[in-house]
């Protein structure tokens, strides 16, 4: 018998601190109108300093393993762009945070893409018996690498973590993930990036500059990709699937910005309000983005069981994914979401990172 992924668990975790539109407008040339009217976006959560990655993934892992009625797991996959440190990965320490430690652990470099990949990753575990229990965890903290003088980027991005428990289970069974569509694009590895603090600086002809450790993205060329890639990777998803947009129930695209949401919806031919998302309340949480609307509308009760549901996601590399779901049971009791105090179980020695 085939052996699938079967979701079975979600949770999720925002750091304390909300950033309203009026906030940065105190600090930027910006406004709530021109973010709120570009961007669909009302506020996001950053991070204090001192916060770091994995502490947002433990507090959202610990709700997914709750969630899904248990605790161990065989293997715990983190996506982020944004790890505690250049190595080692930071799903090991969270996977030791969660009382995970034996379990394998490791990290998926995808940036917004990474929920995505890292499923697939974690379904593959699962089908191929290396695993029963898989935790996946999205998580990132980008308000440490942006540049707090490019208005362009600071409106967009929020902080956060975003996970999922799969086990094994049959194809044919409610919460079976796949198929997968999975992409990348190279010639675009310039247009998302933070230059600084990879192998490749070394080979630089001039020494490195302050900005170097800063996020940069070309916002016009970026949109146009993103609603592409994820409106031909969702079309090949279904076209495995043999699903047609008609039995999409809710489409839960990347949170990158609402008119990149909209103009997918309208690609695809699937109406508008069948999309879900949090954007205006979280802003882009890169790699937690899916998982958090998951746990989002979780919560609300809005996915009920037997409905069809489509995840898609784009980001830089350029890398893209879709994947497909029937929701498999009705929302249980849950405390509410947020807001998610990050837990303070770091070990000692594992507190430096990137936000020092
Ligand atoms: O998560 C990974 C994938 N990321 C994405 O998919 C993001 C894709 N890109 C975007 O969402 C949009 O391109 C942005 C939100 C980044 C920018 O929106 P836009 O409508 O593409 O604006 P633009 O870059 O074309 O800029 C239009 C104007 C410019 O002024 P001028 O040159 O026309 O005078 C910008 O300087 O808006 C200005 N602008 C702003 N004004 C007020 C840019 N950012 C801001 C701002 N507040 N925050």
């Amino acid at each position: 018998m085939t052996r699938a992924a079967v979701l079975c668990g979600t949770g999720s975790c925002l750091p304390g601190r909300r950033v309203g539109n009026d906030d940065l407008a105190a600090l930027l040339d910006t406004s709530d109108e021109w973010i709120r009217s570009r961007t669909g976006i009302g506020a996001r959560y950053w991070a204090e300093p001192g916060t770091a990655t994995s502490d947002l993934a433990v507090g959202a892992g610990q709700r997914a393993l709750k969630d899904a009625g248990g605790s161990a797991v065989d293997a715990v996959v983190v996506a982020t762009a944004t790890p505690d440190r250049v190595l080692p990965a930071t799903a090991p320490l969270v996977a030791a945070r969660l009382g995970l430690a034996g379990a394998a652990a490791y990290d998926v470099a995808a940036v917004c893409t990474g929920f995505v990949y890292a499923l697939a990753t974690a379904a593959g575990l699962i089908a191929t018996g290396t695993a029963d229990r898989v935790l996946v965890i999205g998580a990132d903290t980008f308000s440490g690498i942006l540049d707090p003088a490019d208005r362009s980027t600071s409106v967009i991005f929020g902080d956060g973590a975003g996970a999922a428990v799969l086990r094994a289970g049959r194809p044919d069974e409610p919460g079976a993930l796949g198929p997968f569509d999975l992409g990348s694009d190279g010639d675009g590895y310039d247009l998302i990036t933070v230059r600084g603090g990879g192998s490749a600086q070394r080979l630089s002809e001039r020494p490195p500059e302050r900005g170097d450790g800063y996020f940069s993205m070309a916002g016009k060329e970026v949109f146009r990709h993103a609603v592409l890639r994820m409106s031909q990777s969702s079309a090949r998803v279904l076209a495995r699937a043999g699903w047609r947009t008609s039995d999409v129930r809710w489409l839960v695209g990347h949170q990158a910005n609402r008119r990149i949401l909209d103009r997918l919806a309208d690609d695809l031919g699937i109406p508008r309000e069948r999309g879900i998302g949090n954007i205006a309340e979280v802003g882009n949480t890169s790699a937690a983005s899916i998982p958090l609307a998951l746990d989002d509308a979780a919560a609300a009760g809005l996915l009920r069981p037997g409905d069809r549901v489509l995840l898609t996601a784009f980001g830089g590399g350029l890398t893209w994914g879709s994947a497909v779901l029937t929701w498999p049971r009705p929302a249980t009791d849950r405390e509410p979401v947020h807001p998610c105090p990050a837990p303070n179980t770091r070990p000692e020695g594992a507190t430096d990172g990137h936000h020092v």
